[in-house]
């Protein structure tokens, strides 16, 4: 059996060349590329190795010898131990600026292109912003303590987490009360998650329970709820069993106040999670689509409406495809809500391969001006060569991911002929290396 390298002793003392898209300073060793924690571009610091691997190693800032000129102070005191944030260190206008470059890298080495505009890119509030979460929860003997929070960042335990800056302070201020609480339940060791959900109002706390809680467990619940006012819902198996607590069901739901809608969703629903943002994002998504009264346009991966019902407003008719079922009844129910009449919603898996289907779009035979895409992270390919057939002659590309925006593009631009017209980065996620991103296509006229 091989023995595994011991890990060098003595600090190293390097100059970092570049941030690596998950936020770490890259520096070269003897021509070996090390990825390092906590370093800025331009800085010199001392490190220490973490990893050894083949290709490359790992190592974390022990001393920063000459700092960046965008290099700040932390905010959050469990920063570089707790995995949820990865650039506090970094301005957060300098965050925008280096997920705007990494657009820019993807877009050139991935998809072979380049926007012919650069859109300012998208900022809201840099603190306080996540207003859906999953937070782990362990009783650690040792410590006679109920740890509450997200993971560590380089293993695989719950970070001792006393607040956290990025969710929203309704939830972020409250660590130390939920895990108080946790404690106290006889089955403190019984409850591996908290999910957090809220819109504009109330937050929803979803308590993943894996024993029944006592009638004592479930008074204590409740009093959490009130004296804190949240409000708790217990999940004892799978999603469906996801039930609120008595008199603590509450709806959920947010305002996009330009289009005059309101969203209402449950708990465990798809929503982003920078609510401040998705109303920017909303908004720059229409205008960049132009959209007309006579214009017949396409939201693909619509969710629960956030653009379709905006879209609606503005468009003649707009149809949303979804592949979850419950979001589509949501976006039904939203239409609705709203006394919107022109958006129509269908189920259908979006990564099914249209030739299983005739070669048609899930969509039918309908013929669209314009469209929306708003794919998961694996992207949007499967629908790309459907969208001429359509009609759809301009499109907007919302991205949670570069790499499989920056390879759609490609096939957009390089195989299907549609310019890239703009593209820009959103900070969706401050303090985290996350990328998102939007860009406009257009299909020229063909000169008959
Ligand atoms: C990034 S979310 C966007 C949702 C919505 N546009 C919004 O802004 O809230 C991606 C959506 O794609 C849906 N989705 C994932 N896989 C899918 C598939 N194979 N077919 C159709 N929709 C899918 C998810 O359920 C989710 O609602």
């Amino acid at each position: 059996m091989s023995k595994k390298k011991p890990l060098p002793e003595i600090p190293i003392e390097a100059d970092i060349e570049s941030l690596t898209h998950d936020g770490r300073g890259l520096t070269h060793v003897e021509g070996k590329a090390v990825f390092v924690h906590g370093a800025l571009p331009g800085e010199r610091v001392r490190f220490r190795y973490t990893r050894l691997q083949k290709r490359y190693d790992e190592a974390t800032v022990t001393e920063v010898l000459v700092a960046a000129p965008d290099r700040v102070a932390p905010r959050c005191p469990h920063f570089g131990v707790c995995g949820g944030c990865s650039l506090q260190h970094l301005d957060p206008g300098a965050q925008i600026g280096m997920k705007q470059e990494i657009l820019k890298d993807v877009l050139t080495r991935i998809g072979k292109v380049a926007p012919e505009t650069w859109l300012t890119p998208l900022a809201a509030g840099h603190w306080g912003y996540r207003r859906k979460a999953r937070l782990g929860a362990k009783w650690v003997q040792k410590r006679g303590r109920v740890l509450v929070g997200f993971r560590e960042r380089s293993a695989s335990f719950i970070a001792d987490l006393t607040r956290c800056e990025t969710l929203h302070p309704t939830v972020g201020e409250r660590i130390p009360a939920i895990s108080d609480l946790l404690q106290n339940l006889s089955i403190r060791d019984q409850i591996p998650q908290v999910e957090v959900a809220m819109g504009d109002g109330p937050c929803v706390l979803i308590f993943r329970v894996l024993a029944a809680p006592s009638a004592s467990d479930l008074g204590l619940f409740q009093a959490f709820a009130e004296a804190q006012g949240l409000h708790v819902y217990l999940q004892e198996g799978g999603p469906e069993t996801i039930r609120p607590l008595p008199g603590q069901g509450v709806e959920l739901g947010f305002d996009l106040p330009a289009h005059g809608v309101h969203l209402d969703f449950l708990p465990t629903d798809f929503t982003q999670v920078n609510l401040e943002l998705n109303r920017l994002m909303v908004d720059q998504a229409l205008d960049l689509l132009e959209v007309q009264q006579e214009d017949r346009v396409l939201d693909l991966f619509c969710g629960l409406g956030n653009f379709t019902l905006p879209l609606a407003r503005r468009a003649g008719q707009v149809l949303g495809v979804e592949g979850d079922a419950g979001l589509v009844d949501r976006a039904r129910a939203n239409a609705r809500r709203n006394a919107i009449a022109n958006a129509e919603f269908l189920t259908a898996d979006l990564y099914r391969d249209p030739a299983a289907s005739g070669g048609t779009a899930p969509w039918g035979a309908g013929v669209f001006d314009k469209a929306l895409l708003d794919p998961p992270r694996s992207g949007a390919w499967e629908v790309l060569d459907l969208l001429p057939a359509a009609g759809v002659r301009r499109l907007v590309y919302v991205s949670c991911y570069p790499s499989t925006l920056a390879r759609d593009a490609d096939r957009l631009v390089n195989g299907l002929g549609y310019r890239l017209v703009a593209a820009g980065a959103m900070d969706m996620f401050p303090q985290t290396a996350h990328v998102e991103s939007m860009a406009l296509f257009e299909l020229p006229r063909r000169r008959g």
